[in-house]
């Protein structure tokens, strides 16, 4: 078996790809699919999820429902990166998996005091259920074994000049979690923008000759339009998956450790996570920040992964 995770979401494209790469991938033992509100609204990223989980084939992961708002701040979506849908491009059928009848706080709890080895979080998403489970469970805490997430930048921005959009959504969930103690990684921006579905990526998406693999290709092509339209780039990075391939291999993905603190009061930076990439503070670092990605492993894991799920369901 591999590792165990849970992944805490808000597809969202790169989200999508994250759940089918988790899926698909035998290094990893995808337990749970959680959502949060983020990307759309909480109705729109559940739906999602269990759109992505329909299409891939993913029948046997529970689906559970989280936060429909950050913990301080009114939600702030992010409609003009990911469509009115939170999911556009592709048409998805009526989902045929549903949601359990269990908050994604409490089933995250469930399974993290159950599995009989700790579990590692992978939050793809604004932190609010993270920072709600470790609020108001401490006692989860030793049974997991690592948080590996997408959100921050060791650079500047893309919601406001210097906060990243998961960490903008919701500070303070974000300095819950990075004040916790729980072992961290952080993949900000600064090693997503480096996984950049090309043409040629796409090509070999469409390549696979299946339904999944041309969900995945117009998937790209949607976050491609918005990408080159909002921020002027020539391919759309796949921020989410970045997460699950660290925990997937960490030769993937390199870290340096550093101290990370998520402003919080800044006029103009509230929600920046501030890198002490040389340890100028002389403060304990809190986290694995990751720094390079290695993008033919990245890329040749991450399509393996979909033609898995693809062949399985034909
Ligand atoms: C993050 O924000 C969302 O739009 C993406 O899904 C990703 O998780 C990138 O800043
Ligand atoms: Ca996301």
């Amino acid at each position: 078996m591999g590792v165990p995770i849970i992944i805490d979401c808000d597809p969202g494209h790169d989200d999508a790809l994250a759940i089918m790469l988790a899926a698909g991938d035998p290094a990893v033992d995808l337990l749970a699919v959680t959502t949060v509100a983020g990307n759309q609204t909480l109705e729109k990223t559940t739906l999602n999820a269990r759109r992505v989980c329909t299409v891939a084939g993913i029948r046997d992961v529970p689906i559970a429902a989280g936060c429909d708002r950050p913990l301080v701040e009114p939600l702030r979506v992010a409609g003009d990166v990911h469509g009115e849908s939170g999911l556009d491009g592709p048409d998805f059928g009526a989902p045929e998996v549903d949601v359990v009848p269990e908050h994604a706080v409490e089933l995250m709890y469930r399974i993290l005091t159950e599995h009989p080895e700790p579990v590692t979080l992978v939050p793809t998403a604004p932190l609010t259920n993270v920072a709600l489970l470790l609020t108001r469970y401490p006692d989860v805490v030793p049974r997991i074994r690592e948080i590996v997430l997408m959100g921050g930048s060791t650079e500047r921005g893309n919601t406001t000049p210097a906060a990243e959009f998961n960490v903008c959504v919701d500070p303070e969930a974000a300095d819950i979690v990075f004040r916790s103690g729980v072992p961290l990684t952080m993949c900000g921006l600064n090693v997503t923008h480096q996984a950049l579905a090309t043409p040629d990526v796409v090509a070999r998406f469409t390549g696979l000759d299946t339904p999944l693999g041309r969900t995945c290709a117009e998937l790209m092509t949607f976050f491609g339009g918005t990408y080159r339209r909002l921020f002027g780039f020539r391919a759309p990075p796949l921020h989410d998956p970045v997460a699950v391939a660290r925990v997937i291999d960490p030769e993937i993905v390199h870290c340096t450790e550093a101290h990370v603190a998520v402003e919080l009061h800044g006029r103009h930076t509230r929600g920046a996570t501030v890198v002490d990439l040389h340890g100028t503070l002389g403060r304990p670092a809190n986290a694995r920040v990751a720094l390079t990605l290695d993008q033919d492993l990245f890329w040749d894991r991450l399509v393996a992964a979909v033609e898995r799920l693809g062949r399985d369901r034909s």
